[in-house]
């Protein structure tokens, strides 16, 4: 394959996933309740009421997976460690058990010639923290940064770097906002705190990481925000949005402030959650890396109902996943060049943490190789721009439990038999493998 997205040297590749979604095994070795096991026993949170019990078996198979990564020729794997099976309750008593499957799965991985990039918390909080009030409660973020000082204690000697949250703002919406995903409050905008005390959990975590040496991101969900029209109404409505979904978990990162929240009638302490020194102390360690996990663009509207000052408009005439989500691959340069000139020397260098469709296609994926190759080639127009971007983790390595959707979705390069466990590579693995063996080929020379 010609290596046609022109990429720099020692650019990274490599595949994400995240424990709850692969694991399964979730009441083995001692592992405590997460909220998505809570969650899932729900009749009707999940789809066909799928559980994470056996997911892709991942915790007895990760064998088997990593010989699959080996295979892709990867750099880097980014994976996520369930809080729960290294702190059952979330607090107090490490589970030994526990750890050692991420010690193994390091080692495995290493042995295999790939840099392993953990996420500490993948939306599975120990349902014990949520039984006292989860990301609402501000001692969760004092938990969380005991639990990355014993996870970072044992694996930080082969470990370089590390990744605090996977999307806050989505699990703050869905999971204590919206009430699609676990822990399934439908707070709306009281959610707020639950914003505050992740961010405040990454810093205190993030302290602890830095203070071991260890190099520390974060993976947001961002999205470029269009507006519907250029009436006035619409802008504001579009501005409102960026705030809530960009801002919200970028500005107090990199500007160590919240940004104008008074469209929704919150002000700066985000409804009486912050107190005094949290903005230093969120902004203190600085990222040398942000993740962005992207997606798709949205479009806003002016509100059609009061509650909230922005609309959600459909992105008409371009493809769409099996999701329904658009395909819009120029969002993800758009964004990057957005973020870079919005932060400017503030953006520390980045790397794509996610990025990936679901498809109906099994092994003839063409509809995902389009799709990774067009958000390529917007990844490397945004590099021509000027965007310092290190890396590329498509999402994911195989088909998963994708939440609340259960095994409907299917996001793989790998397909997966959920009844006979059975993976099976689609032509978008081969495919990823050709390229990141032109990528490396190309720069060898
Ligand atoms: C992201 C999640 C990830 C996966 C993809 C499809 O929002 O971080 O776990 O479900 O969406």
């Amino acid at each position: 394959m010609p290596d046609r997205f022109d990429l720099p040297a020692g650019f990274r590749w490599g595949v994400s996933t995240a424990s709850f979604q692969i694991e399964g095994a979730t009441e083995e070795d001692g592992r405590g309740a997460s909220i998505w096991d809570v969650f899932a026993a729900r009749p009707g949170a999940v789809r066909d009421g799928h559980t994470g019990a056996v997911a892709c078996d991942h915790y007895h198979r990760y064998p088997e997976d990593i010989a699959l990564m080996q295979g892709l020729g990867l750099d880097g794997y980014r994976f996520s460690i369930a809080w729960p099976r290294v702190q059952p309750t979330g607090a107090g008593a490490v589970n030994p058990a526990g750890l050692a499957f991420y010690d193994r799965l390091v080692d495995a991985l290493l042995a295999a010639g790939i840099t392993p990039l953990p996420t500490l918390f993948h939306w599975d909080l120990p349902q014990g923290l949520e039984d006292r009030g989860g990301w609402l409660n501000r001692d969760t973020a004092h938990r969380f940064a005991e639990y990355a000082a014993v996870v970072a204690d044992r694996l930080g000697d082969r470990v370089p770097a590390w990744i605090t949250l996977n999307e806050p703002f989505v699990h703050m919406v869905y999971g204590y906002a919206l009430g699609i995903h676990a822990p399934g409050r439908t707070l709306m905008l009281d959610a707020l705190p639950a914003a505050h005390h992740q961010l405040l959990g990454h810093g205190l975590a993030a302290a602890a990481l830095s203070e071991r040496g260890l190099a520390v991101m974060i993976a947001n969900n961002l999205t470029p925000v269009w507006s519907a029209s250029s009436s006035d109404a619409d802008l504001a409505a579009a501005q409102a949005y960026d705030a809530l979904h960009n801002r919200l978990f970028t500005d107090p990162l990199l500007l160590g402030r919240y940004p104008d929240l008074s469209a929704y009638g919150v002000g700066p302490d985000l409804g009486g959650a912050v107190r005094p020194g949290d903005l230093e102390l969120i902004a203190a360690t600085p990222l040398d890396g942000l993740g962005v996990n992207y997606y798709n663009p949205t479009r806003i509207a002016a509100p059609t109902d009061p509650g909230l000052p922005f609309t959600e408009a459909p992105i008409e005439g371009v493809p769409r996943t099996a999701f329904d989500w658009p395909v819009v691959p120029d969002g993800l340069r758009e964004l990057l060049t957005t973020f870079h000139t919005r932060y400017g020397t503030a953006l520390p260098p980045v790397t794509i943490t996610e990025n990936g469709c679901s498809t109906t296609a099994t092994l003839d994926d063409q509809p995902r190789i389009d799709y990774l190759a067009g958000h390529l080639d917007a990844l490397a127009a945004a590099v021509a721009d000027g965007v310092d971007v290190r890396g590329y983790y498509t999402w994911s390595l195989m088909d998963n439990l994708e939440w609340a959707e259960g095994l409907t979705q299917r996001f793989g390069l790998v397909h997966v038999d959920f009844t006979t466990q059975r993976r099976t590579p689609k032509a978008s693995f081969a495919w990823y493998r050709q390229l990141i063996a032109a990528h490396r080929a190309r720069h060898a020379r």
